[in-house]
């Protein structure tokens, strides 16, 4: 009898798994990309960066200083990690700081509307992964969980003080991102890997 050999067993198994798979999607040699990890990965390197910074200018000099901080650096901080990994990175919210940060996509708005719906429900939100048009958008929730936040975004006269107030005023006479609670809905991420999606 001949003998069993375990390498041509090998090869010809992934022969046939690489044929199958071809001939389901047939695609490209391109590597897959699975978004959501990358999202996942991407908006958590985003959100420690913005945090860190926005620590770091609370404690050297306090709010004010902090929101004049974000003002100028929070668009280039977002466009450096951008161009890292080749996406946009967006944080959308229907009540927003600034004018910049309002959803313009219809897609943009539901999601947002669902997450608001399904927290008031007091039903878990998680990340989602949107694929229109060959263009694949992940999602995740912002949500004000620490104290910290309620600093610029709480309310004003209580967790707000009249100095930032001012600041706030000065910076953004447009500002819909006050009156927040611990808990809320505060906006979302949006990773876009544009002309990526397989
Ligand atoms: C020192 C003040 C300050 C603190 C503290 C702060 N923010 Fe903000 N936040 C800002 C400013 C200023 C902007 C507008 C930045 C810009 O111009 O892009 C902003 C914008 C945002 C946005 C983008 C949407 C929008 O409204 O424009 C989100 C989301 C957000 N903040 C979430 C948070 C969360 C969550 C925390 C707590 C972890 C937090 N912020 C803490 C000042 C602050």
């Amino acid at each position: 009898m001949r003998k069993f050999n375990p390498v041509i067993l090998l090869i010809s198994c992934f022969l046939i798994a690489c044929s199958s798979s071809d001939e389901k999607t047939n695609q490209s040699n391109e590597p897959k990309i699975d978004f959501l990890e990358s999202g996942k990965e991407i908006s958590a390197v985003a959100q420690t960066e913005l945090l860190k910074n926005v620590k770091n200018a609370l404690e050297k000099e306090g709010p004010v200083y902090a929101i004049e901080f974000c003002n100028i650096h929070a668009e280039s901080i977002a466009d450096s990690i951008s161009k890292n990994f080749d996406v946009q990175i967006q944080r959308l919210s229907l009540k927003n700081r600034n004018p910049q940060n309002a959803p313009t996509a219809k897609e943009d708005k539901l999601l947002l509307n669902d997450y608001l719906e399904k927290l008031n429900e007091g039903r878990a939100i998680t990340d989602t992964l949107i694929r229109l048009n060959d263009i694949a958008s992940y999602y995740r929730p912002i949500i004000i969980s620490a104290e910290t936040c309620l600093k610029c975004h709480g309310q004003p006269g209580e967790e707000i003080n009249t100095e930032t107030m001012i600041a706030l005023n000065k910076l953004y006479p447009d500002d819909r991102a006050t009156n927040y609670r611990m808990g809320e809905l505060r906006g979302m991420w949006k990773i876009t890997f544009s002309g990526k999606s397989n």
